[in-house]
């Protein structure tokens, strides 16, 4: 459906747990995060509920974030739920890809279509930096599971840090040489742990084509601005929520696992949908999705939220 400002809103990121097997350094406190109850999550009857009045209202992509989507109990039944519900015609799944090899072949049956893996650095020392973890080698490995596994198609995430994985990129664009994927560069935005970071970490996705001016310009997929390398089987994307802002063409919103709606990923608007069943839970949707603001303000101020609990 249509918001306040004529944009074809379609798309809902839903976040199934808050929890995660890593902690970014821009996503996560050291300490970790107050995990919220079982009880304060949506079930998963919950969840299909939402979804199916979700699509009432004309959303038909769904994309399951978290925390980590993988380490929620019943992903499966909730992937399969979302995938069958009447009106959703893609489903996707944003993953650390550190449980892909347990869950790949179920994920494709049940209805997953494309899987987004996030993975900042292939660097054991800069991953270890950013994720606080040595499990390079497990994402690698998740990652390899999910090309070879039959989706529609992977995409590869990496959040750029100044003065962390700068070193990087060559090694992340050379990805798309060797394999049919899409390797994305994202703009660090700062909300919840990295809010007040120095202004050096946050660098512009435009040094990309700094480091490889043979990139060939292909075209906009979603956020992202697409490229090519001459030899490139995949492609690169350059996400740029900072110096580009993409609001005036934003077609989504957001559900925290708590089943809170967030218009918008700063919102500090969250509405509450628990509780809520039939006519009366589409109305409320219907109008979140209408009153949806007209863009962020992330220069200005930060959401009270983690990226954790909002699921990017
Ligand atoms: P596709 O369906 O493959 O296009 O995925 P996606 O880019 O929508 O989702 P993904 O989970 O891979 O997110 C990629 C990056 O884009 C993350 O850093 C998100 O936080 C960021 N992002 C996604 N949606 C928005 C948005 O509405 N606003 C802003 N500012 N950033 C967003
Ligand atoms: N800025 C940009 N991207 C972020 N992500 C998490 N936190 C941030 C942030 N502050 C990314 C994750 C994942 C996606 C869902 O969001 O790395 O790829
Ligand atoms: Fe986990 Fe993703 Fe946050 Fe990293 S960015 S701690 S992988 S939820």
């Amino acid at each position: 459906m249509l918001d306040q400002f004529k944009r074809d809103v379609h798309y809902l990121r839903l976040s199934v747990t808050d929890k995660c097997n890593l902690r970014c350094i821009y996503c996560m406190p050291e300490s970790g995060v107050a995990r919220l109850r079982h009880e304060d999550i949506l079930s998963v009857e919950e969840i299909a509920d939402v979804v199916q009045a979700c699509s009432a209202c004309g959303i038909n992509k769904v994309r399951i974030t978290g925390g980590e989507p993988l380490v929620r109990r019943g992903i499966i039944e909730i992937c399969k739920r979302v995938a069958g519900t009447k009106g959703i015609s893609e489903v996707c799944l944003t993953t650390n890809g550190i449980l892909m090899p347990k869950f790949a072949d179920e994920l494709k049956t049940a209805g997953v279509n494309r899987i987004n893996i996030s993975l900042d650095s292939l660097r054991h020392a800069t991953y270890n930096e950013i994720t606080r973890d040595n499990a390079l080698d497990e994402a690698l490995i998740g990652l390899r599971v999910a090309l070879e596994t039959d989706f529609d198609a992977i995409k590869v995430n990496a959040v750029l840090i100044g003065g962390v994985n700068d070193d990087d990129i060559l090694d992340l664009l050379d990805l798309t040489r060797k394999y049919k994927l899409d390797v994305r560069f994202i703009e660090l935005m700062p909300i919840g742990e990295c809010a007040d970071w120095a202004s050096s970490r946050f660098v512009s996705a435009q040094n990309i084509l700094k480091l490889a001016p043979d990139l060939k310009e292909a075209g906009t997929d979603g956020v992202s601005k697409q490229y090519m390398l001459p030899d490139g089987l995949g492609t690169v994307g350059l996400i740029r929520p900072i110096s580009s802002h993409f609001c005036p063409t934003c077609n989504r919103i957001r559900i925290t696992a708590e089943g809170k709606l967030k218009p918008c990923l700063h919102s500090v608007d969250e509405i509450n949908l628990r509780g809520l069943h039939g006519a009366d839970l589409e109305r409320v949707i219907r109008d979140a999705i209408y009153g949806k603001p007209k863009k962020h303000k992330f220069m200005e101020s930060s959401p009270p939220r983690n990226m954790n609990e909002i699921g990017g």
